[in-house]
C-alpha cells in the first residue's frame, strides 16, 4: 500500500519511520518532508486538490495528517468520495482542537473532567471575573495560534496584558476565553480511534518551555520522554473514566466521523485529572518517544480504524524508558538564525534514533531551516540512563548556535 504522510516536522519523520516498519507498507511519500525523510514531494498541503491529484497520480490508498491546519480546513471532508483513506476526524470534530471556547462547551457538555470557564469577545469586560480570581486565570485565544494563544496568569494586570496582546494580534473582536488556573505536572495521552473505541499508546510528558525548570517562553516542545512515571495504573484508570470515556460518549453523540488520533493534554492537579485540550492528530514531540516504544504495527492500528476492528486490537510495547532531546536554533523561539550545517550525525551509535526536523539537506550536507532542528531520541531500562545516553549522543552533534534544554525528563527522574 502507498501511503502519504502530510508535514514536515520531527513528528512526521517518526511516522514515516514506523510506517515503514510495516510489510503492508510499499513507497511512503512525505508532503513535504525535510533533510531526513525520503520520498519528499512539495506540495502544499492545504491545497486539497494538489493532494488528492498526487493520491491518485501515485496510487496512495491512505493519507495520514501530521499538522492539525488541513484538518480544521476539512482535508477529511474533502476526500469523502475519493476512496483513498484519511486518517483524522472530519471538519466538524476537529474543532475539538481548532476552537479552545467550542471544545470546552463540548468537554462541559459531555461531562469531561475540566476546569470551569467563561467565553468573551470584544465589547464583553472580564474584569470581575479577573479579580475574583485574583488574577490566577489562564487566558486562551479561541482559534488556532501554535501554542502562543495560552497566557498562563499569576496577577489580574497580567490577565488584562494578555487581553490585549489577544486583541492586537488577532482583532479588536477576537474571542477568547478564561479559565480557572490549576497546578500539577502535565501528561499527554495520545490515543488512536474510530470514533467509538481508543487504543492509546504510552503515557508522556512534553516540555514546552524554552528553558531549564520550565522558564522561558512557550515552545513548540523542546523534548519528551515516556512512559511518564507519574501516569500510575491508578492515575489512568481515573483518566479513562473522567476524561478518555466521556469524550468518546461525546463523539459519538455528536455524530463525529472521526478515525484518528486523538490527544489530551492533561494537569494531575489535588482534585484529580483534568484536561487542557484536544490536539485532534499526533504530538510534536511526544510521537518521537512513543511510536519508537510502540512494538505493534501501525500501520495495522490505523487501518483497523477503517475496518471495525479498532475495538479488538490490543496493543504491545516495549519495555523501558524513551527519551527525546530537541535541538534548536540558538533563539528559538524568538528569532533565529538558518542554513547553518550540522555535523557529527554519522557519528550517532546505532541505537540512538535521529527525527529531523526544521533541516534540509543539500548535496551531501544537512543544513538548519527551523527553531526545532533535530531529536535525539535514545532507549534505556532505566530512565536515568536513557537521559544520560541521550546528552552523550548530542555532545557528538553541533551546528552554529545549537541549543537544547539539558533537564529533559528531570520529573520523571524525581517522581
Ligand atoms: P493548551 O494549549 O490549552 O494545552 O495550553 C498550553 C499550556 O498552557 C498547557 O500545556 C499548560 O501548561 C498551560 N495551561 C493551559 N490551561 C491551563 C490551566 N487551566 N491551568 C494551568 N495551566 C494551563
Ligand atoms: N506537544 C504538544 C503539541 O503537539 O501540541
Amino acid at each position: 500500500m502507498n501511503i502519504a504522510v502530510l508535514g514536515s516536522g520531527g513528528r512526521e519523520h517518526a511516522l514515516v519511520w514506523k510506517l515503514q516498519q510495516s510489510m503492508k507498507a510499499d513507497t511512503v511519500y512525505v508532503l513535504s518532508g525535510n533533510g531526513g525523510t525520503a520520498n519528499n514531494v512539495a506540495i502544499d498541503i492545504s491545497d486539497f486538490d494538489a493532494v488528492k491529484a498526487f493520491c491518485k497520480d501515485m496510487s496512495v490508498s491512505l493519507v495520514i495528517v501530521g499538522p492539525e491546519v488541513p484538518l480544521t480546513e476539512g482535508i477529511v471532508d474533502a476526500f469523502a468520495n475519493t476512496g483513498i483513506m484519511v486518517f483524522g476526524p472530519d471538519k466538524r470534530a476537529a474543532v475539538l482542537e481548532g476552537s479552545k471556547i467550542q471544545s470546552k462547551i463540548f468537554m462541559k457538555k459531555h461531562g469531561v473532567a475540566t476546569a470551569d470557564f467563561h467565553a468573551f469577545s470584544g465589547g464583553d469586560d472580564p474584569g470581575k471575573l479577573i479579580s475574583e480570581y485574583k488574577g490566577n486565570v489562564v487566558v486562551k485565544f479561541d482559534g488556532l495560534a501554535a501554542g502562543k494563544g495560552v497566557y498562563v496568569c499569576h496577577s489580574e494586570d497580567e490577565a488584562h496584558t494578555a487581553i490585549r496582546d489577544i486583541q492586537s494580534k488577532y482583532g479588536s473582536e477576537a474571542e477568547y476565553l478564561i479559565e480557572a488556573k490549576l497546578q500539577g505536572q502535565e501528561v499527554s495521552i495520545i490515543g488512536v480511534t474510530d470514533g467509538r473505541s481508543i487504543n492509546c499508546l504510552l503515557p508522556s510528558q512534553d516540555h514546552k518551555a524554552a528553558y531549564d525548570g520550565d522558564k522561558g517562553p512557550n515552545t513548540g516542545g523542546m523534548g519528551a520522554y515516556c512512559p511518564a512515571p507519574v501516569a500510575t495504573e491508578a492515575i489512568l484508570n481515573t483518566i479513562d473514566e473522567t476524561i478518555i470515556l466521556p469524550t468518546l460518549n461525546g463523539i459519538e453523540a455528536e455524530g463525529f466521523n472521526y478515525k484518528g488520533v486523538i490527544y489530551f493534554g492533561i494537569m494531575l492537579t489535588e482534585d484529580g485529572p483534568m484536561l487542557l485540550e484536544y490536539n485532534v492528530r499526533f504530538g510534536d514531540p511526544e510521537t518521537e518517544v512513543i511510536l519508537p516504544a510502540l512494538k505493534s504495527d501501525l500501520l495495522e492500528l490505523i487501518l483497523t480504524c477503517f475496518d471495525g476492528r479498532l475495538g479488538e486490537t490490543e496493543l504491545e510495547f516495549y519495555d523501558g524508558y524513551y527519551v527525546d532531546v530537541v535541538l534548536t536554533s540558538g533563539g528559538y523561539p524568538g528569532a533565529y538564525e538558518k542554513n547553518k550545517a550540522i555535523s557529527g550525525l554519522e557519528n550517532l551509535s546505532e541505537s540512538t534514533l535521529c527525527f529531523h526536523a526544521g533541516t534540509y539537506r543539500k548535496g551531501d550536507s544537512i543544513l538548519t531551516s527551523g527553531g526545532r532542528v533535530i531529536n535525539i531520541v535514545c532507549h534505556s531500562k532505566e530512565l536515568k540512563e536513557a537521559v544520560y545516553t541521550c546528552y552523550r549522543e548530542i555532545e557528538k552533534i553541533s551546528f552554529d548556535k545549537m541549543a537544547f534544554r539539558t533537564d529533559i525528563a528531570h520529573k520523571g527522574l524525581n517522581t
